[in-house]
């Protein structure tokens, strides 16, 4: 699990995620009195207009960052709708409880083991519960990682970087619909989308949101360089190319 989440400034800059969230928060069907794990809350943006669908509901927000779940209490205080739990969700345990519905976004391709994964949200599940989930798909920041791929292997940073792997898992539909009903799932329907976006801040939504996983490896003082010189790479204005894989599923 990637430990370089910057709560607040994911918080201030994910505003693609945030906006994909509220479309694919859409898709759930609630009545408004449901108990909703959200899996991967990150600073909460999703979180919040989650309850907002909640007025008599409970949301689970979990997550295995601390300092995304201190962006999220901060964002969410004193809604006692919310209960906050640390852990990593290929381990996730509601003390025997189960949900309505599991939602997640933008988190699922940060989890490489999503057979594993699918298991344990299935288990997470009341039998007829619904799962509603966007993450990165096949083919997801194709162009920005291969430049990232590319910079990585330089001199500067390669040594910083030895048996580093790519943490991501870009998964297609078919096969993400075939783990899911594997793991138990009665439905499953799963598509890609192409959403390519244009942040206004470039090298800090670099920073803080698509190379977290290289930068971790990286001296704090190379850091700043390494997204540089990706960005240096990439053509103008800078586009990250993402494609979302969407997933829809009845326990
Ligand atoms: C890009 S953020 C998405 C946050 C939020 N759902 C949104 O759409 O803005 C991905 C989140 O997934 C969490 N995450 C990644 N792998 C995880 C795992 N194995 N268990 C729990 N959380 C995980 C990260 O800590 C991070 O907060």
């Amino acid at each position: 699990m990637s430990r370089a989440w910057d709560g607040r400034t994911y918080d201030r800059v994910g505003t693609p995620q945030a906006e994909w969230g509220r479309a694919v928060l859409e898709r759930l069907d609630l009545a408004g009195d449901e108990t909703v794990c959200d899996a991967g809350c990150g600073s909460g943006r999703v979180t919040e207009m989650l309850l907002e669908r909640l007025p008599r509901g409970r949301v689970i927000a979990v997550d295995g960052s601390a300092s995304m779940l201190e962006a999220a209490r901060e964002r969410l205080t004193g809604d006692d709708r919310v209960e906050f739990l640390e852990a990593d969700l290929l381990a996730l345990d509601l003390g025997g409880r189960t949900v309505d519905a599991v939602l997640s976004t933008a988190t699922f391709h940060w989890i490489k083991d999503h057979a594993g994964l699918f298991a344990r949200l299935h288990a997470a599940l009341r039998p007829g519960g619904q799962l509603v989930a966007q993450c990165g798909g096949r083919g997801n920041l194709g162009r920005v990682l291969a430049r990232a791929a590319a910079v990585a292997a330089e001199p500067a940073y390669a040594p910083h970087l030895t048996g580093f792997v790519d943490p991501h898992r870009f998964a297609d539909a078919p096969g993400t619909e075939a783990l899911l009903r594997g793991a138990g799932f009665a439905a499953a329907r799963a598509w890609l989308q192409a959403a390519p976006v244009h942040p206004p801040e470039p090298p800090v939504f670099l920073g803080s949101v698509i190379l977290t996983a290289w930068l971790e490896h990286l001296p704090e003082d190379r850091r700043g360089p390494f997204v540089d010189q990706v960005l240096a790479g990439l053509p103008e204005p800078f586009e990250a190319d993402y494609v979302r894989l969407n997933l829809d599923a009845v326990a």
